[in-house]
């Protein structure tokens, strides 16, 4: 099957059973994308397909064939830390750091939603062309995502600096 991971195009040959997750670990060792619950649960195997945020561990690999999948691994580039990865790191997002691939991978998706106009749980105005990203909007589209180390208040942060004109109208 023929893939696009991280910008290079490939082709690979798998159980047809095998799960997106262990693809990218185990055939590509692109281990940045993290194996936590596997059933779905924790977040930690978020990866982007098409700009999507997907659970990784909960997909067969067959089923994106053909599709453009980024990892962690891609979403720095030139050897440039991704703004995200930037501010995760200023804003202390993490402890152990095992969650966090999966959170900047959701983050990175869960703006593009915000700005297609998706609503969460908590979106209030329903009619409104237009999504605030406030505090407690983002800790909603982020609750897929765990951190057993309870780093959730930098993750927050981290994630409102980027978003520098969602944070104002937060606040
Ligand atoms: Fe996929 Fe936990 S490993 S959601
Ligand atoms: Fe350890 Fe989130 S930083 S699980």
């Amino acid at each position: 099957m023929r893939f696009d991971v991280n910008g290079r195009s490939l082709e690979l040959e798998f159980d047809a059973r095998t799960s997106l997750l262990d693809v990218l670990r185990e055939h590509l060792k692109l281990t940045g994308t993290k194996k936590g619950c596997n059933q779905g649960a924790c977040g930690a195997c978020t990866v982007l397909v098409d700009g999507e945020r997907i659970l990784s561990c909960l997909t067969l690999a067959a089923q994106y064939e053909g599709r453009s999948i980024t990892t962690i691994e891609g979403l720095a580039s030139d050897g440039a830390l991704h703004p995200l990865q930037q501010t995760f790191i200023e804003h202390d997002g993490f402890q152990c750091g095992y969650c966090t691939p999966g959170q900047i991978c959701s983050a990175a998706g869960m703006i593009g939603e915000i700005e297609r106009g998706v609503p969460s749980h908590v979106t209030g105005d329903l009619a409104s062309p237009t999504i605030t990203l406030s505090r407690e909007e983002l800790r909603e589209r982020m609750s897929g995502n765990l951190c057993r180390c309870g780093a959730h208040n930098g993750i927050v942060d981290a994630i409102l600096e980027i978003y520098g004109t969602y944070k104002e109208a937060a606040e």
